[in-house]
């Protein structure tokens, strides 16, 4: 294997807040061991066209506290092809760059993984998505941050359904996965949570709105998981609104949506991007490639993409229990 000397580093898919600090741990790593660092802008919309930057420890100064990702992100079709694949690759020869490390969710490893099957490069992946859905590591870069974005505003949609006798259903991002839902509703205190990895009925949930909102005459919280499979919150106030036994009750939908994946990083997603990007350089300088970095159990571990890419991360069913319990 060729001797490491020049990394190329990228975020790519949805950006998540903790991805400048990841970059940062990065590039100031490869800098401590005077490695050449280049940055790839637009993940690997902008690898295929080879828009490429010189980055150095001083560049990623000031960006620890900040959303979004300095580096920019994109979601390309073309890289899904081979064709795409093999460009990418042409372009990291010719840029010199002998190894990557890539920030980003599951559709960004997948893409790793191809590139070392395919072209044979050698990649390290770093998780960073809000949806923390990533098998191998406890928690991904921006889960935190999205978590308390979600609380916090379910604590003020709290506020104001309080104060009419309400009924909200607040959808929450998460793409096919209950993480952010799941520990939000622990979080503030939803009186009902659905998420994709527990199928839905509708009946049930009439049932358990019914008896909260006439038993108790007040407001009610149920976050609804945009992967949930009746067709997400919007769909479940339409199937309400419709039945004449919901009439007396006053339904509003709100979509969390982008907010959750803006913001500063909290305290935990910088300590955990610092670690894990620090934690990708050294995993390439101890030979390691075609894994993704997580922490698990309190340690930084490697696990290999194949596997990321190919398991699911099972959703905690002690804090669904618990969720139904304390609502
Ligand atoms: O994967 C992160 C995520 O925010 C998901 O929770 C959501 O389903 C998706 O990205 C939204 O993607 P986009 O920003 O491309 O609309």
């Amino acid at each position: 294997m060729n001797e490491l000397r020049r990394v190329g580093i990228y975020t790519s898919g949805g950006d998540a807040p903790g991805m400048n600090a990841c970059v940062r741990a990065v590039t100031r790593t490869l800098q401590v061991e005077e490695l050449e660092i280049v940055g790839i802008r637009r993940g690997y919309a902008g690898m295929i066209e080879g828009d490429f930057v010189e980055v150095d420890g001083q560049s990623v100064s000031n960006i620890l506290q900040k959303g979004g990702t300095i580096l920019k992100s994109a979601r390309s079709k073309r890289f899904q092809t081979p064709e795409g694949r093999a460009v990418a690759a042409e372009q990291l020869r010719k840029a010199d760059i002998d190894a990557l490390v890539g920030i980003g969710g599951d559709g960004t490893l997948r893409g790793a993984h191809l590139m070392r099957q395919e072209h044979g490069t050698r990649i390290v992946g770093c998780p960073g998505t809000i949806d923390n859905n990533l098998f191998g590591t406890d928690e991904t870069i921006g889960f935190d941050t999205a978590l308390n974005t979600a609380i916090e505003n379910i604590d003020r949609i709290r506020d104001t359904a309080d104060a009419h006798d309400r009924l909200f259903l607040v959808e929450v991002m998460g793409a096919d996965s209950g993480f952010i839902a799941l520990n939000c509703a622990i979080g503030g205190g939803a009186e009902m949570v659905l998420i994709p990895e527990f199928e839905s009925d509708v009946l049930h949930i009439k049932n358990r709105i019914h008896s909260l909102m006439s038993a108790q005459s007040r407001s009610s919280i149920v976050v609804v998981a945009e992967g949930e499979g009746l067709g997400g919150a919007p769909a479940i106030a339409d199937a309400l609104g419709s039945d004449r036994a919901f009439d007396h009750i006053d339904i509003r939908v709100c979509i969390l949506g982008h907010t959750q994946r803006g913001g500063p990083p909290s305290a935990r997603d910088r300590v955990l991007a610092s670690r894990l990007g620090t934690g990708a350089v050294k995993a390439l300088l101890d030979g390691f490639d075609d894994v993704m970095v997580g922490v698990v159990d309190g340690d930084v571990k490697y696990t290999p993409l194949s596997e990321v890419t190919s398991r699911k991360k099972d959703i905690n069913y002690e804090l669904l229990k618990l969720a139904q319990m304390l609502s």
